[in-house]
């Protein structure tokens, strides 16, 4: 009769030991344990409208890839495109016990790729990876820097240019000086020119403060403007439009961004998209895929877009067939 008690009361206590411990194992996810919260540092050159989707699509295609919410902790900072901002950014993104940096523009990449060797770098729309020195083989980087590459479409923009406004003889180019991006671009953009017969002028700056005084001498010599993907032209874009008031002359820019603020139209890359690829290459070098056998991602392929409403203002007319091949029509 006692045995029977004292089993009672232990087999009792045993079941309360095992139900407490099953309740707090529930209560302690074994997931969470495993799963660390991913810490990805973020460093854009400057703020415009092309560069802000960029890091949408990032936090976009990471999200796809489930680093959303409390499972990723984005350290953002934007260097306002200053150079020196550029480098106490970086070391700082660095220094911050990231798991890996991205770099949104060259300048930004630049920067973190000399403030570490061995830290995971993506690059997000860099336009050309090899001419800025960030990594030597696009298929094998070798490296710790991977990423993104938003090649401009130049053979299209030309045919373009030629479309829309065939009496247009000489173009002028207009960048800055200090991209390494915009550099190659001019030239490739120059000899598909020049094969197809125009003449190319070029007018770089080296800040946006010379933009408004450059747009000035260039109206009076050059019958279009040709704007590259260019970070410091595309920060002031604005300006470049303003100062072409009086004389007019098209503007054809390479991001839709620069369309819609006056520009008259160009071939494009997708900007969130390539955000969106971006985010996509963080997650799988979160996972643990190596910079150094992630090829690089390049995008090269366009779509117009059009600025209708410009064209009619500047008494251009756009033959169907473009607008119906275009990729957007600003009425
Ligand atoms: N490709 C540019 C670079 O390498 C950055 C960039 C992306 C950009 N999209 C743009 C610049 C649109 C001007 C406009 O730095």
């Amino acid at each position: 009769m006692k045995n029977k008690r004292l089993i009672g009361i232990i087999a009792g206590l045993a079941a309360l030991v095992v139900a407490s411990l099953i309740y707090s194992s529930m209560n302690k996810p074994a997931a969470k344990v495993e799963q660390k919260v991913a810490k990805v540092g973020v460093l854009q050159f400057v703020s415009h409208p092309s560069l802000d989707l960029i890091y949408q699509g990032i936090q976009d295609g990471l999200a796809e890839e489930g680093y959303k919410g409390d499972q990723v902790k984005i350290d953002f900072m934007n260097s306002e495109g200053d150079q020196s901002k550029v480098a106490t950014m970086s070391k700082q993104l660095v220094a911050n016990g990231n798991d890996v940096v991205v770099g949104i523009a060259t300048p930004a990449a630049q920067g973190l790729a000399s403030a570490t060797k061995d830290l995971p770098v993506i690059m997000a729309a860099i336009t050309d990876p090899i001419g800025a020195n960030l990594v030597k083989d696009l298929k094998k980087p070798g490296g710790n820097i991977t990423g993104v590459s938003d090649h401009n479409p130049a053979e299209q923009q030309v045919e373009l240019i030629k479309t829309l406004t065939p009496n247009v003889k000489t173009i002028g180019a207009l960048y800055s000086s200090s991209e390494d991006n915009s550099k190659t671009q001019v030239e490739e953009f120059k000899a598909y020119a020049e094969k197809a017969g125009l003449t190319v002028e070029t007018f770089s700056v080296p800040s946006t403060n010379e933009i408004a005084s450059t747009v000035n001498v260039m109206t009076s010599k050059v019958d279009a403007i040709w704007v590259p993907i260019d970070n410091t032209i595309a920060s002031a874009f604005s300006t470049v439009v303003s100062s072409n008031q009086t004389a007019k002359k098209p503007i054809y820019p390479s991001a839709t961004a620069m369309v819609e603020a006056g520009g008259l139209a160009s071939v494009v890359v997708d900007q969130h998209d390539l955000g969106v690829a971006t985010g996509k290459m963080i997650a799988k070098v979160l996972k643990g895929e190596k910079p150094a056998d992630t090829p690089v991602n390049v995008f090269s392929t366009g779509k117009s877009v059009i600025n209708k409403k410009l064209a009619q203002e500047l008494g251009i007319t756009i033959p169907e067939s473009v607008l119906k091949e275009a990729g957007q029509v600003i009425e």
